[in-house]
């Protein structure tokens, strides 16, 4: 009996580009569908873009477009950039649509009927400029722990303290700058306190329903605290105008947050699918539904799928998720991915560089378990593994056979040896690879999948077609050789095309054979059947490509800077020439955002052991003076600096150096010969002061 089966992955924001992060999830819920599919379930994969809240709108003004464009503009590059990863969703809509509109008002309906919507006023800081309340994260200040400046309403990087940003010392909008106000405002709350969601709750989070993986279970426990303690607390879902979203139906000016129209977005793409499809929607939705859900998603977003989502859909009257799969997170060379290191890699540019996206399916494939532990991208490793395994191993077993069934036995195959132990093993092994893919243990199938390949290649070692073909009488054996070689080959295409699908695709027109399905594994080519003549199906990688790529992932210091308000939304730039003039316009609120000062430098000095550097001290009217490391040495001597007033960026954020903390930027005309002396430090004209604000 074919299972039904409704599988999601997160919906990415609208405002960012995809990078090899994200494409760890995609890649991961694309292979447990493909191999659903293989194995003759009916099974459908649906995503979309998340379009709504503070950050789109904003991002959307800063562009000087309409959130409605912007989205548009990043669901074609979302859907390109899943599409050349081989990311075959059945559809990829967006929660900026009728569908998750109105199932976000039934919920909203069926909640507020059942007693779990409540209003509450609260207080909140607002900007006054921007005439707008402010999430915690476009609030800034000092830290009430340690001091430091400029650090979010939510937590401080210096210290790692949180806080709420009613606690900020000398809070600033993000935004606008201004101070920022209290102001009251009405919200509505989803009532998860609610007796009813802790109990509904405490059971479906429970490990032993099957629902949640075992660390994720215990950290739902550890959310929920012990009976009687009451830690849930009611989720605020609105947010007052200007807001990018849906306004709740019976309160104008007041939007329903976008973590709550996010996840209904599943069901809004789906039910757009049933449209397209014919599909009868309820059969996946109603309480008792036989069909089962699943939601792959990031340990970062637990707590919305795990309590707020299935206690949303319990009492709004829908079935709840059968699975919930979370995954660890993505470092590349052990670190953190990283703008300056080049290895914040976006989709489009491992594309654009001319990497096989199989490549990195297959390294991933190798890296995933069913936990919720982190996974490295070594990038030496992922050279060797790739080019050790899938071309040294996998590949080359095809191409060591296919030519001689070509050139000597007119593309025809012999009758395969039945009984052959290589082959035998992995139609035997297949069951249990099948189990490893149903439970998510794609490392361990690539495990298995790779030594059954060694298997086969000793088979190819021991026979050598290769010498065959140079005895005339040799003829049979060496006819057999390469026919159990291409039977071997077709076995292991079978085990590795939900990894593969493209290099699965060439195998298979080589083989002139309709698409593989799993039970496929149990069969072999018949004798007379002919193949195709074989065009190579994976090149090896050069490591030069994967140099290439982290270099096209490098962001300039400068373009780091100037972005570093919110930098998961700026895609990677190549560092701009440096006397080109630079073609992209910025609107006066960009340039606002720059801080120029007038500077008066109050001590200049060699630094030891830095050939281009001179340490200054600049005064810009605070109270103590600013240290800049600046690189002007080839042009002045420190002792004519001294008392000169400058032009100072006050707002780069301080940079460690190893000679000691940089505080800023000092500003300088260039060109070619700045190397031998030909850079000019700026002066204002006499009058101005320092501090004195440049505008
Ligand atoms: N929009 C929300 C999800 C809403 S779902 C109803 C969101 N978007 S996201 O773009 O930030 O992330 C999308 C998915 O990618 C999340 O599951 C997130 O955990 C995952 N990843 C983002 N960066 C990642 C890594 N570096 N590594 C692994 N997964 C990562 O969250
Ligand atoms: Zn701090």
């Amino acid at each position: 009996m074919p299972r039904k089966m409704l599988v999601t992955s997160a919906l990415p924001y609208a405002n960012g580009s995809i990078h090899l992060g994200h494409l760890v999830e995609y890649i991961q819920t694309d292979i447990w569908v493909r191999f659903q599919k293989m194995r003759g379930n009916e099974c459908w994969y649906v995503c979309a873009d998340d379009t709504h809240g503070t950050p789109i709108m904003l991002r959307a003004e800063k562009e000087g477009i309409a959130p409605e464009a912007l989205i548009e503009r990043v669901h074609a590059e979302h859907t390109r950039d899943f599409s050349g990863f081989g990311v075959n969703f059945d559809n990829y809509y967006s929660t900026h649509s009728d569908e998750t509109r109105q199932y976000c008002e039934l919920f909203y309906q069926r909640l507020k009927a059942a007693g779990l919507i409540e209003t509450r006023t609260i207080e909140q800081f607002y900007d006054p400029v921007k005439a707008m309340f402010l999430p915690d994260r476009f609030i800034k200040g000092e830290c009430p722990k340690c001091g430091a400046r400029d650090q979010y309403g939510d937590n401080c990087e210096a210290c790692g303290a949180a806080y709420a940003p009613t606690e900020l010392k000398n809070p600033y909008s993000a935004i606008s700058g201004a101070k920022p106000e209290l102001k009251h405002s009405g919200h509505y709350f989803f009532k998860l306190s609610d007796p009813r969601c802790e109990s509904f709750l405490r059971q479906y989070t429970r490990h032993a329903e099957g629902r949640l993986q075992l660390e994720a279970a215990n950290k739902m426990q550890e959310w929920l605290g012990k009976p009687g303690e009451h830690k849930l607390t009611d989720w605020d879902i609105s947010r007052d105008a200007p807001y990018f979203g849906f306004e709740i139906p019976d309160a104008p000016g007041k939007y329903f947050y976008v973590w709550l129209d996010a996840p209904i977005g599943y069901m809004g793409s789906f039910k757009n699918l049933c449209a397209k499809k014919g599909l009868n929607f309820d059969d996946y939705f109603k309480p008792d539904s036989d069909a089962e859900l699943y939601h792959f998603i990031g340990k970062d977003i637990l707590y919305f799928h795990a309590l707020f989502w299935p206690a949303e859909l319990a009492h709004a009257g829908f079935r709840t998720p059968t699975s919930i799969f979370a995954h660890g997170f993505l470092t590349v060379d052990g670190a953190k991915m990283s703008k300056s290191r080049g290895t914040f890699i976006t989709a489009e540019s491992y594309l654009q560089q001319g990497l096989n996206p199989e490549w990195l399916r297959y390294y991933f494939a190798g890296k995933l378990t069913n936990t919720l532990e982190d996974l490295d991208l070594n990038l030496e490793d992922f050279v060797a593994r790739v080019n050790a395994d899938l071309v040294g191993k996998y590949v080359n077993i095809a191409s060591r056979a296919a030519g001689f069934i070509g050139k000597r036995f007119d593309h025809k195959l012999t009758a395969p040896t039945a009984d052959l132990p290589a082959l035998l093993a992995i139609q035997t092994a297949a069951p249990r690879i099948a189990d490893l893919y149903e439970g998510r243990e794609f490392g361990k199938a690539m495990r298995e999948i790779m030594a059954l390949t060694d298997q086969a290649n000793q088979y190819i070692d021991r026979v050598k077609p290769w010498e065959l073909a140079k005895q005339a009488d040799k003829e049979a054996e060496l006819h057999l050789a390469c026919s159990n070689s291409l039977n071997l080959f077709r076995l292991l295409t079978v085990l590795l095309k939900p990894v593969l699908p493209v290099v699965a695709e060439k195998a298979e027109a080589f083989l002139n054979i309709p698409p593989l399905a799993w039970a496929d594994a149990a069969t072999l080519l018949p004798a007379g059947h002919a193949i195709r003549a074989y065009n190579h199906l994976m090149t090896r990688i050069d490591p030069k490509q994967v140099a290439a790529l982290v270099d096209a992932n490098k962001e300039s210091m400068a373009a780091t800077a100037a972005t570093s308000a919110k930098p998961a939304a700026q895609t990677a730039q190549p560092s701009a020439a440096k006397n080109t003039p630079e073609s992209a316009t910025i609107n006066i609120d960009e340039f606002a955002r720059v801080d120029l000062r007038i500077a008066r430098i109050v001590e200049a000095s060699h630094v030891e052991g830095a050939d281009k550097l001179v340490r200054l001290l600049l005064d810009i009217g605070e109270e103590k003076p600013r240290q800049v490391f600046a690189g002007i040495k080839s042009a002045y001597d420190p002792a004519q600096l001294q008392g000169r007033l400058t032009v100072m960026v006050a707002n780069l954020a301080p940079r460690k150096m190893k000679f000691g903390l940089s505080e800023g930027m000092v500003l300088a005309a260039s060109d070619e010969s700045e190397k031998t002396g030909g850079l000019y430090l700026l002066s204002p004209d006499s009058g101005a002061s320092p501090g004195m604000r440049i505008k």
